[in-house]
């Protein structure tokens, strides 16, 4: 592996997912694979699994971990080729990603949508700009369209609590008040189009994923029928494509609760978090025993992990 920006990079996911849990019963079997390398975590968004699960992971390979919270702590990034910059930005990220490429063996980025512009999002301009210029591997932390790292850990999590050969997964909208980024379920879509899953996206009209993302899935505006049966259901919200970025409609209705729950196989419930307790998620759901949203929260860990040895084998 080269870099980790989707889950295109990734020959055999079923492999990968092996090697990720083969780590997790030994975490500290590769420290000397890490040692004397550096990984570059450059935030421009907030994070707390992202950010903690990758530096754990990287010194569970020995590796050294920096943090760079590059919108707070850096100098105002300039993002666009070919800008006068004499406004407020002060440095170009043509010279902000090279820099940070001679201090590190690797680099993470997290670059959310600005959700204004789809063509500039979906281009990926800010992301592919650390890509273009750092002159080391990358890892994505979430960029504008995708969230890897967290699809494999939903991954990883799938294949360690399922019961059945080949569950059915369910991918469910679920309701919000702020316009949140496709990231999440355009790559969980993308993920569970490969795995040997029946898998099947449910939302409210309006909320339509890229087909990009959704071929081979199952996609159904009713959630009761989407979710008979199921044998996880992952609930995520995210905001519309047309028009680009917006909340067409709040939808409170289709909160999972454990009235909804009774439709399927004693389902185990999914999210990435944050959540937003009894807006997105019922307490009901959180709290009680079919939730498994913090041992996928651990299982990012694993991912990360798993991901930063291949590359790290490629050096
Ligand atoms: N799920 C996830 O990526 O969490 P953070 O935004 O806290 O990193």
């Amino acid at each position: 592996m080269k870099q980790f920006t989707s889950v295109h990079d990734v020959t055999n996911i079923n492999a990968l997912v092996a090697e990720a849990l083969e780590l997790k019963s030994n975490p500290y079997a590769h420290q000397e694979l890490g040692k004397n390398k550096t990984i570059g975590l450059v935030f421009l968004n907030p994070s707390l699994r992202t950010r903690m699960s990758t530096q754990k992971a990287a010194l569970n390979l020995g590796m050294n971990a920096m943090v760079l919270n590059i919108d707070k702590e850096g100098w105002a990034l300039e993002l666009q080729d070919g800008a006068v910059m004499n406004g407020t930005t002060v440095e170009h990220v043509r010279e902000a990603a090279a820099v940070l490429g001679q201090y590190v063996d690797i680099i993470g980025v997290r670059s959310f949508p600005g959700l204004k512009n789809r063509e500039e999002d979906y281009t990926e301009q800010v992301f592919n700009k650390f890509v273009e210029y750092c002159g080391v591997p990358i890892v994505s932390l979430e960029s504008a369209t995708r969230h890897p790292l967290q699809s494999l850990a939903d991954l990883i999590t799938i294949t360690e609590l399922k019961t059945v050969d080949r569950p059915k997964v369910v991918l469910t909208w679920a309701p919000h008040i702020k316009p949140l980024p496709q990231a999440v379920p355009n790559s969980f879509a993308e993920w569970m189009c490969k795995a040997d899953v029946d898998f099947v996206i449910t939302h409210p009209e309006g909320y339509e994923l890229s087909e990009d993302f959704t071929q081979g899935a199952t996609i159904t505006h009713k959630q009761d029928e989407a979710l008979a049966g199921a044998d996880f259901v992952y609930v995520k919200n995210w905001s519309a494509y047309e028009p680009y970025g917006a909340v067409t409609g709040v939808h409170p209705e289709w909160m999972l609760n454990n009235e909804k729950l009774k439709a399927t196989n004693d389902a185990k419930v999914m999210h990435c978090l944050p959540v937003r307790r009894n807006l997105e998620l019922s307490d009901e759901i959180l709290d009680g025993p079919n939730s498994i949203v913090i041992h996928e929260a651990g299982n990012r860990v694993w991912a990360a992990q798993v991901v930063l040895k291949q590359l790290l084998q490629t050096l």
